[in-house]
């Protein structure tokens, strides 16, 4: 998720749009550009890094002075943070900041060398301008050409463009969000409504195959086809802080409901749906008929995630996988080796106990696999093998697009590695790969019950103890959800499997103590009831999450809510959305720094 901006006006841009970017560095802030068209020249500044260290190499330059230009904040997905990847990108003429992933950008690139076509980048989006120069280069106009590229680009763009022969500026939207600010004489496009509030409240909210097209200080509306759209003007009445987080009061809840976005963005690219497989392009695993052991190491919300990887990968492949937190991982002289592959999982692939274990299994020989949500971060450039999770900038401390996320990302490596082992066939792996591309709509359904959520947390939000009781696969999903209370709430929050409960954890049931069970209809859903029996006669408070309204015991406990159905390895994809949203108005009504609660780091950079 990227942030890019567009000034097309009679003041200075240079000044204006960086501070427009400033305001979108919550979309990503690895590296930074901008381009301003002067005189009939195009002048480019990058720099890896923040908005701030650009800021401060380029509006003070003559070269950089002009009233039209581009600028664009970026968060990898494609090349590592670098001044080469960084945006905007430039052929011929032609200069282009983007915001998605172009899914078949190794095609066109191929295509587009033949016909003799310089990359400098290693980046998706490079080919959009080369593409647009093949189309002007057979006679086309600037804008006609730009409409022809789209047309042949499959993925996600919110792109600007400009070009040093016309004082135009074009803009055009398919699935990655682009605005158009309506100024007094001056037009604006950004990724998101903070970058220009402090220039104009009237919004345009671009759909998808829209094109804006800023030319003789005119704005004209069209779709991809050329033909002339109309979109309302909407007055924007949000603070600028409010703005930032796209209306939500706290990034977390804003990161919760990103998730069907995240996720559908993590599976872009990889699903091969024909072929009956999935590819990683940037993944490169050794030999698995040599591998004899796969082990999965994390803290935190990734451990649990991990939990979660080794149930899908053992029940499918039958290779043994160990999990272990990595604080514990490194410092047990763990028995691995060449024969080994160490996954480590990590959303800012910084965390300290996380990169030691990736050291203690290179030292041992093992091939070390990170999934991680930071292009350039240290895991992922360290690890011999790395795939991103394409969840965008985690801003809130307590993670939860990067958890469903890194699930996604264990689900197509299992389908993966099992066309690779020739353990799954094709037809397998397309109706594994039909469940998890339900998934995003089934996670936006259970986001418009968010109310409900919401309910419970009033009735619940005076308790000091809560026990989270789940079995097999959603074992992770409780500890996951009783980490989320207690890191934002400050409420002790305690996780047990099911089976374990009357093994101890019994004697604390009473009426002061609310137990979260999650129980789907699978295959322990009938041992869980039991647990739940066995709370009920106690005067526990049961309050029940399931796939299943008219379940066994709906008229026992106090609270039930359901989750659409699915298939047993993604049951904690949905599971864990309510405990989310349960944990965030828990500690929201209690009035807590959700964001950035006591004591806490976004990434553990130290022991
Ligand atoms: C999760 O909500 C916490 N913020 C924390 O447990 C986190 O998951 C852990 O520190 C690991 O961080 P990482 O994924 O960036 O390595």
């Amino acid at each position: 998720m990227c942030g890019i901006v567009g000034y097309k006006g009679k003041n200075e841009a240079c000044d204006l749009l960086i501070d427009a970017l400033r305001r979108l560095e919550y979309r990503g802030y690895d590296s930074a550009g901008i381009a301003i068209w002067h005189k009939g020249k195009i002048e480019i500044g990058r720099k890896k890094g923040k908005v701030n260290e650009l800021g401060k190499d380029v509006c003070n330059k003559e070269i950089f002075q002009g009233s039209m230009g581009l600028a664009h904040t970026r968060w990898a997905t494609h090349g590592t943070p670098s001044e080469k990847n960084a945006h905007p990108h430039k052929a011929g003429d032609v200069v282009v900041v983007h915001n998605g992933i172009v899914e078949n950008y190794m095609d066109l690139k191929e295509r587009l060398r033949q016909d003799g076509h310089k990359f400098l980048s290693d980046t998706d989006t490079e080919v959009i301008p080369h593409l647009i120069m093949s189309h002007i280069n057979k006679g086309m106009g600037f804008v006609d050409a730009v409409r022809a590229a789209l047309a042949e680009l499959k993925g996600s763009y919110a792109i600007g463009a400009i070009r040093e022969k016309e004082r135009i500026m074009v803009a055009a939207k398919k699935e990655s969000p682009l605005i158009v600010g309506i100024g007094l004489g001056e037009y604006f496009i950004a990724s998101d409504v903070p970058a220009i509030l402090n220039r104009t409240n009237k919004v345009i909210f671009l759909e998808d195959n829209d094109i804006a097209v800023f030319k003789d200080g005119q704005l004209i509306l069209m779709n991809i086809d050329g033909e002339s759209v109309d979109r309302k003007v909407h007055e924007i009445h949000w603070s600028g802080a409010m703005a930032e987080k796209g209306g939500y009061k706290h990034f977390m809840l804003k990161e919760i409901f990103e998730q069907p976005r995240a996720i559908s963005e993590t599976l872009i690219g990889r699903i091969k749906e024909e072929k009956g497989q999935i590819e990683f392009d940037e993944l490169k695993l050794p030999d698995l008929n040599t591998i004899t052991k796969i082990w999965m190491v994390a803290c935190g919300t990734s451990y649990h995630a991990c939990m979660i990887g080794k149930q899908m990968i053992e029940a499918n492949l039958r290779i043994p996988v160990e999990t272990d937190v990595a604080s514990e991982f490194r410092y047990r002289d763990p028995i691995i080796d060449k024969n080994h592959i160490l996954i480590l999982v990590s959303q800012s692939g910084e965390t300290a106990d996380t990169i030691a274990a990736m050291k203690e299994g290179k030292k041992n020989g093992a091939y070390t696999l990170c999934i991680c949500n930071v292009l350039g971060s240290t895991l992922a450039r360290d690890c011999d093998g790395v795939i991103f999770t394409h969840a965008g900038p985690e801003i809130g401390v307590a993670s939860t697009k990067a958890f469903t996320t890194q699930i996604s990302i264990f689900y197509l490596l299992m389908l993966h590695m099992g066309r690779k082992l020739g353990i799954m066939s094709g037809d397998e792996v397309r109706d594994f790969i039909g469940e998890i591309k339900r998934i995003p709509h089934k996670i936006q359904a259970i986001l418009e019950q968010s109310s409900a959520m919401e309910e419970l947390a009033r009735r619940y939000m005076g308790y000091k103890d809560f026990l989270y009781l789940g079995r097999g696969i959603n074992y992770p999903t409780v500890l996951e959800g009783a980490l989320k209370l207690k890191e934002i709430s400050y409420i002790h929050a305690e996780a047990y499997a099911a089976g374990e409960m009357k093994h101890g954890p019994i004697a604390l049931i009473d009426e002061n103590l609310p137990i979260v069970i999650v129980s789907p209809r699978d295959h322990t859903y009938k041992k869980t009831c039991s647990n739940v029996e066995e709370v009920i006669t106690r005067r526990g408070k049961t309050l029940l999450f399931t796939d299943d309204m008219d379940h066994e015991m709906a008229s026992k406990v106090e609270a039930i809510f359901a989750v659409p159905e699915t298939i047993y390895e993604l049951e904690p994809i949905l599971a864990i959305v309510p405990l989310q949203l349960l944990a965030y108005y828990i500690a929201n009504l209690l009035g807590t720094d959700v964001d950035q609660p006591r004591n806490l780091a976004k990434s553990v950079t130290v022991e």
